[in-house]
């Protein structure tokens, strides 16, 4: 099936990455909402967000030299409206949930330069509660990158609407597990992620860690069901 393309102008690099990566997202995820990227060269910036990519091979650029972790960094923001409460009136855990997804496979997209699915989310906490008129932003980046797959971290933070001069809080943190795809699907491998400060190593570290429990927990179950059986659940 063809699809329509916006095709970014190339002569700006920084938005062509911005558009790549918007495009990537919005293909699978039908992302909404205004958006803010960091750590481009030269960084771009926009609040569009439409449909697009055909053709998606041509998005992919060749893996293994190795990105910084910046170079993974994105935002998404938006303010939280009556539609996305719950039955208490504050904002449903199922949309936050979405806004995580959506930013980090934004990030993963952008990192592997090219498709990227979620393989798997753990560790989401929801710390506060998120009410109607909040500006909500979702930071994402890459930590820790495999052969094919990548772990990565997010943070969400929301500016109340009635103290707008207050620091924002942290309302909810991620860690989702992203794997590069071609075409048909496959993993394919993905360029390694290089991490620029201590704080970025320390997470580069955990994620290791959360990645050999997350194997050990899986072979455990396996053991314990006397089966070949890798569903991660049911
Ligand atoms: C994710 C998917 C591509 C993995 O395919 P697969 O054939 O099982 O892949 P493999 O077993 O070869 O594993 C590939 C990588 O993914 C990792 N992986 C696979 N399943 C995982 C899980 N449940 N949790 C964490 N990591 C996982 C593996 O550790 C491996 O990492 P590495 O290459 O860095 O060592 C496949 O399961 C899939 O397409 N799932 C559906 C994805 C989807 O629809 N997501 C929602 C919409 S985006």
């Amino acid at each position: 099936m063809s699809h329509p393309r916006t095709v970014p102008p190339r002569t700006a690099l920084s938005s062509l990455h911005w558009r790549v990566w918007i495009d990537l997202a919005d293909c699978h995820r039908g992302v909404t909402g205004v958006i803010r990227v960091t750590g481009v060269t030269g960084g771009g910036g926009g609040t569009a967000c439409r449909r697009t990519v055909a053709g998606m091979t041509e998005q992919f650029s060749p893996p293994p030299a190795g990105k910084p972790t910046s170079y993974s960094r994105v935002t998404l923001s938006r303010i939280m409206t009556a539609v996305d409460v719950n039955l208490y009136g504050t904002v449903h855990g199922g949309v936050l949930m979405k806004f995580v997804d959506d930013v980090a496979g934004a990030s993963a997209a952008r990192h592997s330069g090219g498709t990227a699915v979620t393989a798997a989310i753990d560790e989401i906490v929801f710390a506060e509660p998120v009410r109607v008129g909040d500006l909500v932003h979702a930071h994402a980046q890459v930590n820790w990158t495999g052969q094919t797959s990548m772990e990565v971290g997010v943070r969400v933070v929301a500016e109340r609407w009635d103290s707008a001069e207050d620091d924002p809080i942290v309302v909810a943190t991620a860690y989702l597990v992203f794997v590069g795809v071609d075409v048909a699907g496959n993993p394919r491998p993905v360029r390694p992620v290089l991490p620029e400060t201590p704080v970025d190593e320390r997470r580069f570290r955990e994620a290791e860690i959360r990645r050999a429990h997350r194997l050990a927990k899986r072979k455990a179950i396996q053991a314990h069901r006397g089966t070949a059986d890798t569903a991660v659940a049911g």
